[in-house]
């Protein structure tokens, strides 16, 4: 069986009716790493890994849900909707911004589960809150767009989960296409397909198993700086409204302005917002050399600059820079401090590379890496 057919078979033996099956994906980011909540571009992609949902309508107030992954069922009202970090706190936060745009939503039985790792950064959230609202959405009728169900879904980890996350991983679980990037601005909001159609290469993704308790805290700290650059740049320029709308030029002239530290990050935002433009620029010319190249260069800035990464995502990346023949590119990927490494790798050196990382990675911090090899899917759809 399947996952969708287990889903949907636990869930008419715990209800007796039939289900909306809905499939939502967790994603990658092929680059453009903490720019969407300065308003600038990402490249991430839905893949095929995945939480599959089987829901209906149950005429009552109540929410009765059960995940298949943890084992565990919670019911609640609409009158108990409260924030916190459990899988339900997520739902409750969808439901609540369903709620906030006027709209009602009545009770339903919930069954769901799916393959995407926890932890490990390929937003499982993210395609929990966007595969529920999703599901909300076709079984009341509410006439919500996908870009309207990532808002909500980034409503619930703002304020149900206390990440400020900014909204790539919700739009990237909605939009997702087969064998194509997504080319996001996250000023306008409007994205292009870049196909990434590659038979020779595998995007494999490499899991440290690190996670970070303080990840959302940094996470959070790390927008707080950004804003906080911007507020003292305004100081000389008052028409910045975010780390999109300045220069390297103009940024240094006005150093002065804010601290060090704070500078340094603002340069890597400008760095990573040009840098996924050119990305993008080279991956249509179908220059996959040329884009890992720059892949190597966001995971620097990301890990000297940014602060964001860890000794166990730079081990994964220095190893790929050795295997430049085979590895077109590396960095960690998503918020950081852990999660997973993304890598370029030609097919016919998956074994050879991933044995060695393998080796290395056991020597140095006496765990095994998982590896995770990904095709990029179609976003958010209904399977019945
Ligand atoms: C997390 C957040 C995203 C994005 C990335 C970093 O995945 O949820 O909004 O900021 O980190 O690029």
């Amino acid at each position: 069986m399947n996952l969708d057919q287990s889903v949907s078979s636990i869930f008419k033996s715990k209800f007796a009716k039939e289900p909306l099956l809905v499939s939502a994906p967790g994603r990658i980011n092929l680059i453009g790493e903490h720019t969407d909540y300065n308003e600038g571009f990402v490249m991430p992609a839905a893949v095929d890994k995945q939480l599959t949902f089987a829901v209906a309508s149950n005429q009552t107030n109540r929410f009765n849900c059960f995940s298949v992954n943890s084992n565990t069922s919670v019911s609640f009202s609409t009158s108990e909707l409260q924030a916190g970090g459990e899988w339900h706190h997520y739902l409750m936060g969808v439901i609540d911004g369903i709620q906030k745009k006027g709209l009602q939503v009545g009770g339903v039985d919930c069954v769901f589960g799916g393959d995407i790792p926890g932890g490990a950064g390929m937003s499982s959230s993210a395609a929990l809150c966007c595969g529920f609202g999703f599901a909300l959405n076709q079984i009341f009728k509410l006439n919500l767009t996908r870009l309207e169900l990532a808002k909500i879904g980034q409503h619930a980890e703002h304020n149900f989960a206390g990440v400020m996350c900014g909204i790539m991983d919700q739009y990237a679980s909605l939009f997702g296409k087969q064998d194509a990037a997504l080319l996001l601005d996250c000023r306008s909001l409007e994205h292009e397909y870049i196909p990434f159609d590659f038979p020779e290469i595998e995007i494999l993704l490499i899991d440290t198993k690190v996670k970070h308790s303080l990840a959302s805290t940094a996470y959070n700290d790390r927008r707080a700086a950004c804003e906080e650059g911007v507020r003292l740049l305004q100081r000389s320029r008052p028409e910045i409204k975010s780390l999109r709308d300045i220069g390297l030029s103009e940024l240094e002239f006005i150093r002065h302005l804010v601290h060090e530290d704070i500078f340094i990050k603002c340069r890597f935002i400008i760095n990573e917002i040009a840098r996924t433009q050119r990305a993008a620029a080279l991956l249509k010319a179908n220059d996959l050399r040329g884009f890992g190249k720059l892949m190597f260069e966001t995971h620097r800035g990301l890990s000297q600059e940014y602060e964001v990464s860890c000794a166990e995502s730079d081990l994964l990346v220095s190893i790929a820079s050795q295997f430049s023949e085979d590895v077109l590119g590396a960095r960690m990927m998503g918020g950081g401090f852990g999660g997973c490494t993304i890598n370029l790798v030609k097919k016919d050196a998956i074994e050879k590379y991933s044995q060695k990382v393998r080796e290395k990675y056991v020597v140095t911090f006496k765990k095994e890496p998982d590896f995770y090899s990904t095709k990029l899917m179609q976003g958010v759809h209904t399977l019945s």
